[in-house]
């Protein structure tokens, strides 16, 4: 196959990128994301300040932008994110407490209402676990009590029953890291008492603090035995070498488990990171990279 979503569709995987509202008027990158991907995050559109902006007045706006675009080319929609301690509205960082608590979960049911149906998974929740340590990372959302993260998963669960849920977060792809670990033993408790998660989304930023490492095909497999998917949910690799990204599609291949595979991005210059960091699989002019034709091959099998 030719093109990274058709690819991939040859073992039942998707092959996504992260869409932003604001350059879907730009169509040498609408060409290029309709062209190569099947599966499409909004990068910004579905986050808490987007959806939310005031208390109980939700705003779909440009969620809808990404959305349309995405069905109307024929992509499935990945959502994110439901609740997270960053890109919160003014109103909800300055909550705390069972106020905080009831303002989550009725954003959960604001936003899942609005895209019932639609949405192939949802990161319920992003980023809870701290960088180091292994426990959860302090947040408003975490001193409403330990348990906001079964909540926000209960909650999701009754809102959209068709969607997958999954716990989304960075630095959980090195299978001997602490924060790996924590993130395992919260899945495993989950499964073992019955709270709904369907998914973990490996978000796979990999740069020289947190490069990649061949033990992540043992992450993917350990996660996937507790009897979730896996999803690779943010690739990026700063420097784009071609052999990591080779690396990283096969490790997810060897997996049946490992669904699908998101770029954060389209082109260099369209990364969060810059274009200097060079994390994506195309350049800035839209010239296909070393480690877009690695990736192909690697979906292609070869
Ligand atoms: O839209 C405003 C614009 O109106 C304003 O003039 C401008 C001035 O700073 O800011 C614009 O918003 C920025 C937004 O991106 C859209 O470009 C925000 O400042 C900026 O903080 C925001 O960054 C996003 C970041 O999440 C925020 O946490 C990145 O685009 C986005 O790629 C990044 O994505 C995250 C995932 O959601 C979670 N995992 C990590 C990943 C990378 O940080």
């Amino acid at each position: 196959e030719s093109t990274l979503g058709a690819a991939a569709a040859q073992s039942g995987r998707y092959f996504g990128t992260a869409i932003a509202a604001g350059r879907l008027g730009d169509s040498a990158y609408t060409t290029i994301a309709n062209r190569e991907f099947n599966m499409v995050t909004a990068e910004n559109e579905m986050k808490i300040d987007a959806t939310e902006p005031n208390r109980g007045q939700f705003n779909f706006t440009n969620g809808d932008r990404v959305y349309n675009w995405a069905v109307q080319n024929g992509k499935r929609v990945r959502g994110h994110t439901l609740a997270w301690h960053s890109q919160q509205p003014g109103w909800m960082q300055a909550l705390s407490g069972s106020s905080l608590r009831q303002a989550m979960i009725d954003h959960i049911n604001g936003v899942m209402n609005h895209y019932k149906g639609k949405i192939y998974a949802w990161d319920v929740v992003n980023e809870a676990y701290a960088d180091s340590g292994g426990g959860r990372r302090d947040s408003n959302l975490q001193r409403t009590g330990n348990d906001w993260i079964e909540v926000a998963f209960r909650t999701a669960r009754a809102a959209d029953p068709a969607a997958k849920l999954c716990y989304n977060d960075y630095n959980i792809d090195n299978w001997t890291w602490a924060k790996t670990q924590g993130v395992y033993n919260m899945v495993r408790d989950f499964k073992a008492r019955g709270v709904p998660i369907d998914c973990v989304g490996l978000q796979s930023h990999f740069n020289s603090n947190s490069p990649y490492n061949s033990n992540y095909r043992t992450t993917i497999q350990s996660f996937a035995a507790l009897g979730v998917d896996v999803q690779i949910t943010e690739l990026d690799i700063q420097g784009g070498s071609a052999t990591t990204y080779a690396n990283v599609v096969n490790d997810c291949l060897a997996v049946p488990r490992c669904t699908g595979i998101t770029v954060w991005g389209v082109r260099d210059t369209d990364s969060w990171l810059g274009s200097g960091a060079a994390p994506l699989l195309f350049d800035g002019n839209g010239n296909k990279k070393p480690a877009y034709t690695s990736v192909l091959n690697a979906l292609n099998g070869g």
